[in-house]
C-alpha cells in the first residue's frame, strides 16, 4: 500500500503493509509518534506500548531517522495528523537500521552544505515535490508532442561541430581526433524533420557556460520539437499552446507538490493563449526609457529579461533579434535582414527564457555565407547544407529548457534544485 492512497482517505480502518525509511521520530507518554515517507507521502504512524508486542515497541525506540522499514496496522482518521490519517501500528520491521549521525538533521544548513550531499538531499519534501513536478513537465511536453502527431527522432550527444557558438563548446577526445558534446539537437532533427514533417529530440544538452548565475547549469535538458513547411507565426502558436498545455497538466496533476512548495497559483492560472508579442527594438526602446544602458545590437542579458517579464502577467514572446546577436542558422527577416526571424520566450514573474526559437535558413546560398560570416569550418556542415540541397523548405523549431520551466513554474531562485544532480562551473559533485 502507499502513503498516497491512505491520504485519499478510502481506507479508513483498513489493514495495510506500508514499506518505507522514517523521517523523524518522538515520544510522548506510552505512545511514539513516527513520520515515515514511502516516496509517494509522508504520514504518522503510532506505536501505542499497550497495543503492541513488546520487541515492536523496543524496535521503535531503536529507531534512527532514515531507517528503511515495513510497518503493518490500520488506517485510522485523525485530524491531529498531518495530512488527517495515521496509520495505528501493530507491527514493525526494521530493514536496515541507518547510522547515528545523519548529516541533515539539522534543519538550518545552507543550500551548497547539502549540494554537497545531494545524495541525500533529494529526500526532502521539497526536493520530491519540485523532482515529481519536473517529471510531469517532461512527461507533459512528450504527450503533447506525441499527441499532435510529432515522432521523436533522438539526436546524437558526440558531435562534429557547433550548433550554439563555438564559445560554450565542451571538448572530448575521440580516437585521436576530438569531438564535442552537443549543445543543441537542433541541427540533427533539421535532418529528420524532412523524413518525417513533424519531429522532436528530447534529451540533456551541454554548454561551457563560464558564468557563474542562478538560471545556468552546463549540463541541462531540452526539448526540440522542428516542423516542416512551418513559417515564424505558426512556431510561435505551437510554443504558446505546449506551455499552457505543461502548466495545465501541473495545475491538474501536481497540485499537491505546488502546495508544498507554498507556490502561488494564480500567475500559473492566468497561463493561455494568445502571449504578447514585442519585437527586440522596442524591448530595447523600454528598457532605455526605464534606463538600462543597452544598445540596439546588444544580447539582452538577465536584468533586462526580468524587467521585461515583469510587465507581463503571462509569458511574453520578444521577436527579431539583431542577426549579430543570435545563432547563425536563423533565417533574415525579409522586411529588413539587419534582424533575424527568431524569438526567445520569457516567462513572467521575473524568470526571463525559458525557450529559444526560430524560423531557419532554408536558402543554400545565404546559408553558406552565414557560415562563413560566422567564421564556422566548411566541411563540418557540409552534411547540414545537403538539407539545403534536396528538399528544402521552410522550416522552424524551438528548444524548451527543462530546468528553466521548472523554475519558473516551482517559483525557485536558483536552477540548481531542478534537477537531480546539478551540473555547474563550480559543481560536477556528487
Ligand atoms: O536559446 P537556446 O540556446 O536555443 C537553442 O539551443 C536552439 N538550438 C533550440 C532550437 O531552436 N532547437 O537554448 C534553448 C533553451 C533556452 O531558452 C533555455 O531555456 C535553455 O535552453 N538553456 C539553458 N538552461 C540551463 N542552463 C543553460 N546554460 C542553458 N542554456 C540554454
Ligand atoms: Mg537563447
Amino acid at each position: 500500500m502507499s502513503v498516497s492512497k491512505i491520504l485519499d482517505g478510502k481506507l479508513v480502518e483498513k489493514n495495510v503493509e506500508l514499506k518505507g525509511w522514517l523521517v523523524t521520530k518522538r515520544s510522548s507518554g506510552g505512545v511514539q509518534f513516527l513520520i515515515i515517507r514511502d516516496g509517494t507521502g509522508t504520514i504518522q504512524a503510532t506505536v501505542h506500548k499497550n497495543e503492541v508486542k513488546g520487541r515492536v515497541f523496543s524496535d521503535t525506540e531503536r529507531l534512527t531517522q532514515e531507517s528503511s522499514i515495513i510497518v503493518k496496522g490500520v488506517v485510522k482518521e485523525d485530524k491531529r495528523a498531518p495530512g488527517g490519517y495515521e496509520v495505528r501500528i501493530r507491527d514493525l520491521q526494521i530493514v536496515h537500521l541507518a547510522e547515528r549521525e545523519y548529516p541533515l538533521a539539522k534543519k538550518s544548513h545552507g543550500v551548497d552544505f547539502l549540494m554537497n550531499f545531494r545524495q541525500l538531499w533529494i529526500r526532502s519534501s521539497r526536493q520530491t515535490s519540485i523532482l515529481k513536478i519536473r517529471a510531469e513537465i517532461e512527461k507533459a511536453c512528450r504527450d503533447f508532442l506525441d499527441e499532435n502527431g510529432f515522432v521523436l527522432t533522438d539526436s546524437p550527444i558526440l558531435t562534429p561541430s557547433s550548433c550554439e557558438g563555438v564559445a560554450t563548446l565542451f571538448e572530448v577526445p575521440y580516437f585521436g581526433d576530438k569531438a564535442f558534446l552537443t549543445q543543441s539537437g537542433q541541427l540533427y532533427v533539421e535532418a529528420t524533420v524532412a523524413a518525417f514533417g513533424k519531429v522532436y529530440c528530447f534529451g540533456p544538452t551541454f554548454r561551457a557556460e563560464k558564468s557563474k548565475t542562478p538560471r545556468h547549469l552546463t549540463e541541462f535538458w531540452m526539448v526540440e520539437p522542428e516542423i516542416a513547411f512551418c513559417g515564424f507565426d505558426d512556431n510561435l502558436k505551437l510554443q504558446e499552446e505546449m506551455v499552457t498545455y505543461i502548466v495545465r497538466r501541473v495545475l491538474e496533476k501536481r497540485r499537491r507538490e505546488l502546495e508544498t512548495l507554498k507556490r502561488d497559483l494564480e500567475p500559473l492560472k492566468k497561463v493561455e493563449p494568445p502571449f504578447d508579442r514585442v519585437s527586440y527594438t522596442e524591448t530595447i526602446e523600454m528598457l532605455q526609457s526605464a534606463g538600462y544602458q543597452i544598445e540596439w545590437g546588444e544580447d539582452l542579458g538577465a536584468p533586462h529579461e526580468r524587467f521585461i517579464s515583469l510587465k507581463f502577467e503571462k509569458p511574453v514572446f520578444v521577436h527579431r533579434y539583431p542577426a549579430k546577436a543570435k545563432a547563425f542558422y536563423m533565417q533574415p527577416d525579409p522586411e529588413n535582414p539587419e534582424v533575424v526571424l527568431c524569438a526567445d520566450l520569457l516567462a513572467p514573474e521575473g524568470y526571463g527564457e525559458i525557450i529559444g526559437g526560430s524560423e531557419r535558413i532554408h536558402d543554400l546560398k545565404i546559408l553558406k555565407q552565414k557560415i562563413k560570416e560566422f567564421n564556422l569550418p566548411k566541411e563540418a556542415y557540409e552534411w547540414y547544407l545537403d538539407l539545403r540541397r534536396y528538399g528544402s523548405v521552410p522550416h522552424s523549431g524551438f528548444g524548451l529548457g527543462i530546468e528553466r520551466t521548472v523554475m519558473w513554474i516551482c517559483k525557485l531562485k536558483h536552477v540548481r534544485e531542478t534537477i537531480p544532480f546539478p551540473r555547474t562551473i563550480s559543481r560536477i559533485n556528487p
